[in-house]
């Protein structure tokens, strides 16, 4: 998906006096150009539940990463990031501009969590290719599962757990707050929000249940074998 900016359908001085060039020198050319926006859910609201309930899907798609995606915009507005691709912008911020970071991270993370979920999901049917790679690389795709769960519980404080791809290797990490492989030198290929936001609402503190519910019931396998496929290339 890309949206691209149009060109104004009069010179940018063609209404002055009543709208000056000034005006639309900063309004269509830099306000218009707005990096980020928040996509729709791959599913409906309550479609997770019971593992995910419609509740934290609002607050959490709804309002935090609608957040993310507006401060993002504010951020980037005036900064060199101004018309960069994400991956770009996430690389680029790191330990630079907190503000454009966190931002940027978070709505990477988020764009991809929504996609890295599907009512039905989970469980150890994982698509060959991949399958064999999580065994070489992991030991099993149970040790991988309880792996990703422990690497999830012992994240201290906000943050998420991931398999990425990095030296043509699966591994499982962690990284606090909006950070992801991105910036570690490795392609991400599953994540799992542990932010309180992700699942107080459901589990209260019970992080390690909400670890297990994703990974026996939510995750994409798919969809994870379709971004391991591109990290390989
Ligand atoms: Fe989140």
């Amino acid at each position: 998906m890309s949206f691209t900016l149009p060109d104004l359908p009069y010179a940018h001085d063609a209404l002055a006096p009543y709208m000056s060039r000034e005006t639309l020198e900063y309004h269509h050319d830099k306000h218009h150009l707005a990096s980020f926006t928040l996509p729709d859910l791959p599913y409906a609201h309550d479609a997770l539940q019971p593992y995910m309930s419609k509740e934290t899907l609002e607050y959490h798609h709804d309002k935090h990463h609608l957040a993310y995606v507006n401060n993002g915009n504010n951020a980037i507005k005036g900064t060199e990031f101004e018309g960069k691709s994400l991956e770009e912008i996430v690389k680029g911020s790191y330990g630079k501009n907190p503000a454009v970071f966190n931002n940027a991270g978070q709505h990477y993370n988020h764009l991809h969590f929504w996609q890295w979920m599907k009512p039905n999901g989970g469980g150890d049917k994982i698509p060959g290719n991949l399958e064999k790679k999580i065994i070489a690389d992991l030991g099993s795709v149970a040790k991988m599962k309880e792996d990703f769960i422990q690497a999830g519980v012992t994240q201290f404080g906000s943050g998420w757990c991931w398999l990425a791809v990095k030296d043509g290797k699966i591994a499982i990490t962690k990284t606090a707050n909006g950070e992801n492989p991105l910036v570690h030198g490795g392609k991400p290929i599953l994540g799992c929000d542990v932010w309180e936001h992700s699942y107080y609402i459901d589990y209260r503190n019970r992080r390690p249940d909400y670890l297990k519910a994703f990974m026996d019931h939510l995750v994409n396998w798919e969809h994870v074998a379709k971004m391991y496929d591109a990290a390989m290339k």
